[in-house]
């Protein structure tokens, strides 16, 4: 056998939503070597949709053994890869044994609804009791809420971790009793991850990264503190809390696998890696990521801006322990991918994801149809957990492929609700919008995105721009190739292969009648399940 050669690579854990994914890059970007793995996806009742933590690992180490294989195949060294970053789906709640290490029930997905009494009763909770703004300083109502907002940056909705992980309190015996008895570890996916990449129960590293703390409902995003009052206000011990770290530092080493005693140097959020992996590092730069869900995010800097519009405003990163964090505005669409997903596997209009294309292009328009996929109520800049899915405009004109038309003009109305609201919020007009994401390689897609939206769409030829981001935050935690993401200079000669851009085509009157035309069908969804 030929003498292995030796490389310096960067690796990226990449646990989505349906897929974990591991690649291996080299200092520009290329990828070296890649797996992807599906697991299983519960959906035990309407609205609910749940993972299995374990499999969630399991699938985890199965892609970095087969990375690894493939690129020692290619003929590099195995310890080639000199560290990883772990990039994941966000606001999953995953509630564990310290004991035992072993989840006490199934992890809540984000996109999951069930929880939308929970937010009523801390609706009422704000209402009667209020919330602790500052010590001593009790809020009520809108007053309240406001308050959890200047705190959080968010509003109290079945999307973040904080209401889920009150639901199973309320829910499962054993996890209020592990509550009770400080056997209770609660954490988002990243957490869960490198607790069990760095040694599960024998290590018992309990972390989890700010930005992905940013999306409980907990943390003081100023601060970059858990937030004491906001424990008290959902019930909370603070034993079962994470301790907080940057998105770049080298937290520990993997503890077995082919990657044994390679530092992890990366942790962020899915859709702030992707911010990152684009290299929207300044004020003003933005991107969206069509996946399961579309997510929008407006780099602010090192200013929160607090929306007034329906967006979140989230931590985008921190550069390593003591950097300033990098702030974003966020708008949050809860359905993208996984409307075309549904498409396929449960109404069989299309046999495979990317032939929504193919279906779309066989009508010039959607012939009037408008589908608001709200499957389980609508997120940014809507909020409303009850608004219902809603196919309207249907005839005996409608085709599959206007089904499929409007499919996908729905993620261009919502981008451009999104946008909207940023434009209210940072007085900043979006023309042109980098994007990446499952969803974009379609050309049909985006032709559609820039035409529903009004502005020029920028696809990357090398799009894996989420685990690109931890990779670049891993890297940079060990000044590897010389990244350092306090000095985006340093980012220079990544990823850049060039991009693609989509120029909308259509008629300003036109676009303007059909936005109008996709407002009165949200009206109508919206409250359905009240
Ligand atoms: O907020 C949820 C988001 O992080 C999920 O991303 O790519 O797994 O759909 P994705």
């Amino acid at each position: 056998m030929a003498a292995q050669k030796q490389g310096e690579f960067v690796g990226s854990l990449d646990c989505g939503t349906t897929s974990v994914r591991f690649i291996v890059f080299d200092k520009y970007a290329n990828i070296v070597a890649q797996s992807q793995q599906e697991f299983p996806q519960y959906y035990p009742n309407p609205g609910w949709h749940e993972h299995d933590a374990t499999e969630i690992v399991e699938h985890a180490d199965l892609c970095i053994a087969d990375a690894i294989k493939e690129m020692v195949a290619a003929g590099w060294a195995a310890n080639s890869v000199k560290v990883i970053g772990i990039t994941n789906q966000r606001e999953t709640t995953v509630a564990w044994s310290r004991k035992t290490g072993k989840p006490l029930c199934k992890a809540i997905v984000w996109a999951d609804s069930r929880t939308k009494h929970t937010v009523a009763q801390y609706e009422q909770k704000i209402e009667k009791v209020g919330i602790q703004a500052a010590p001593g300083a009790w809020v009520k109502g809108a007053a309240g809420t406001g308050a959890l907002r200047g705190i959080t940056g968010l509003p109290l909705s079945t999307y973040f971790s904080a209401i889920k992980l009150r639901w199973m309190l309320d829910n499962h015996p054993n996890v209020a009793e592990a509550h009770e008895a400080d056997d209770l570890m609660f954490g988002t996916v990243e957490s869960w991850v490198a607790y069990h990449l760095l040694g599960g129960p024998e290590k018992n590293i309990h972390i989890s990264e700010v930005t992905n703390a940013s999306r409980t409902l907990l943390l003081n995003t100023t601060t970059l503190k858990w937030e004491p009052s906001l424990l008290e206000f959902f019930g909370l011990r603070e034993s079962i809390l994470p301790k907080l770290v940057s998105s770049s530092e080298v937290y520990g080493h993997v503890a077995h696998g082919p990657l044994a005693g390679i530092p992890i140097g990366g942790l962020v959020g899915d859709q702030q890696g992707a911010l990152v992996g684009n290299k929207c590092l300044n004020q003003g730069e933005a991107k969206c990521t069509y996946g399961t869900g579309a997510f929008l995010l407006f780099c602010t800097g090192e200013e929160i801006v607090n929306s007034n519009h329906g967006l979140l405003s989230t931590v985008a990163y921190q550069a390593g322990p003591n950097a300033k964090p990098v702030y974003a505005l966020e708008g949050s669409i809860a359905v993208a991918g996984s409307a075309v997903k549904w498409l396929r596997d449960t109404m069989k209009l299309i046999d495979s994801a990317p032939q929504i294309n193919d279906l779309a292009a066989q009508v010039p328009d959607s012939g009037g149809v408008y589908f608001v996929t709200a499957f389980g109520g609508l997120l940014a800049p809507y909020w409303d957990s009850g608004a219902g899915g809603l196919l309207i405009g249907i005839s005996q004109y409608t085709t599959p492929s206007h089904i499929a038309r409007a499919t996908l003009e729905a993620n261009g109305y919502q981008t451009r609700a999104i946008i909207e609201s940023m434009k209210l919020d940072s007085g900043t007009d979006l023309k042109h919008l980098k994007v990446d994401g499952g969803m974009t390689n379609g050309d049909l897609a985006m032709s559609v995105l820039a035409d529903v939206g009004g502005f020029t769409v920028i696809r990357p030829e090398m799009r894996e721009s989420t685990a690109l981001g931890s990779a670049l935050l891993a890297g940079s935690a060990i000044k590897l190739f010389g990244w350092d993401l306090t000095r985006p200079e340093t980012l220079a000669e990544v990823n850049t292969k060039g991009s693609r851009e989509f120029a909308p085509q259509l008629g300003e009157e036109i676009r303007e009648k059909r936005w109008e035309g996709w407002q009165r069908a949200v009206e109508r969804s919206k409250g359905w399940d009240s």
